[in-house]
């Protein structure tokens, strides 16, 4: 018998509940009971990035993490990465202004792990850091370079903003 449990958290600013198996993922709580599209479920075993989420402003991969664990916490999805008037955030318009994005598939979890290494700190990042934090998230179609080039565009974007 499978053991429900009730959880509140907060889902891209929005206030949440929700009764979730205790053996649930997150991953499959995003996408399947919040209908949310940009987690992606690659590999399910912490290895390719394309679920990556944020919670508590962390990348973390949530196909590792469970439903049951985000009680309290604050969740951030790619859906989320959009300024107040409704046009993309920084990180995900110089993606696509780079012309980074070929299937598309990893670039939500890029897009969200590169946001959260800004949001930690401001200001221009290296290209060294850049790499190591995409060292989770695979890209089959790309070299790296232009959405590593993006990044860093957006993070000088950001200092100056
Ligand atoms: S689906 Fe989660 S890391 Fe691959
Ligand atoms: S753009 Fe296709 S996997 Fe990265």
């Amino acid at each position: 018998m499978s053991v429900e449990v009730e959880i509140r958290f907060s889902l891209n600013g929005d206030e949440l509940r929700a009764t979730v198996p205790a053996h649930r993922s997150l991953l499959a709580m995003l996408r399947e009971d919040f209908a949310l599209t940009s987690p992606r479920l690659g590999c399910g075993e912490g290895e390719c990035g394309a679920c990556t989420v944020m919670i508590g402003g962390q990348a973390r991969a949530a196909c590792l993490v469970l439903a049951v664990e985000v009680d309290g916490a604050e969740v951030e999805t790619a859906e989320c990465l959009r300024r107040s008037d409704g046009s993309l955030a920084a990180v995900p318009a110089a993606l696509v202004r780079a012309g980074a994005v070929q299937c598309g598939f990893c670039m939500p979890g890029i897009a969200v792990t590169a946001t959260a290494l800004l949001r930690q700190k401001r200001g221009p990042l290296e290209r060294r850091e850049i790499e190591r934090a995409l060292e989770g998230n695979l890209c089959r179609c790309t070299g790296y370079t232009k959405a590593i080039d993006a990044i860093e565009a957006a993070s000088r974007e950001e200092e100056r903003s």
